[in-house]
């Protein structure tokens, strides 16, 4: 595996909570239901956002040195779907503060815009899985694509970098969480991922890491 193939692991992640997100966002009626939905919709933008950016900065300036032109397609989507984020925390605060009589034309938009969130996101998810890391593979040698990866974590502040990882693991199936915790064991400094595998345990839980520290060997557990 080389690196840029790393990137479907978060890829997989956006697509499965995305679409969590709108069947939430379909059955939030109530207030408490809206909160909830509000503060996970929350940490998805700010996990898509910061990868998105990630991507900004470090991807697409290399790509478009090798290959000019191809980034601007992707970064045209990334702008596109900032304004759909923008447009759901803007219609999750008015259906939060609408009256009963006007919160079933707040949600329906929101909804509106949860599914168009999905559709958009999806695409966008599997046309540079499809496309972009193939290309990447053939113009990059590994040694600079681990140093695209890198650039990419780094646009992450700790904090969310806390919270990205056991989202990443907790949003992949099995045997993708494994690959995804063993792929890190491989590439991250040794000090640092002791730190990697405490976020995650603490987000997924004690019997979730169990499983997996089942199947990858070296795990702390
Ligand atoms: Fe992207
Ligand atoms: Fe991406």
């Amino acid at each position: 595996m080389q690196p840029a193939e790393g990137v479907r692991f978060v890829h997989s992640a956006i697509d499965t909570d995305v679409r969590a997100l709108e069947a939430e966002a379909f059955a939030a009626e109530t207030d408490a239901q809206l909160d909830a939905y509000a503060a996970r919709f929350s940490l998805f933008h700010a996990i898509a956002k910061t990868h998105n950016d990630g991507e900004e900065v470090s991807l697409f300036p290399e790509l478009d040195r090798r290959l000019p032109r191809v980034a601007a397609t992707y970064l045209f989507d990334h702008e596109d779907e900032a304004a759909l984020f923008d447009a759901i925390t803007g219609q999750v605060a008015a259906a939060r503060g609408a009256s009963p009589v006007t919160r079933p034309s707040e949600l329906a938009k929101l909804r509106r815009h949860a599914v168009a969130l999905t559709e958009h996101v999806t695409a966008h998810v599997r046309k540079e899985n499809t496309l972009i890391t193939p290309l990447v593979m053939e113009l990059f040698t590994p040694p600079e694509q681990a140093a695209h990866v890198q650039a990419m974590i780094g646009t992450f502040s700790p904090e969310l970098l806390a919270k990205a990882l056991p989202w990443i693991v907790a949003n992949n199936v099995f045997d993708e969480r494994c690959a995804y915790v063993g792929m890190m064991q491989r590439v991250m400094p040794p000090e640092r991922f002791p730190v990697a595998c405490g976020w995650i345990k603490a987000g997924i839980g004690d019997a979730a890491w169990s499983a997996i520290a089942a199947k990858v060997p070296g795990l702390p557990v």
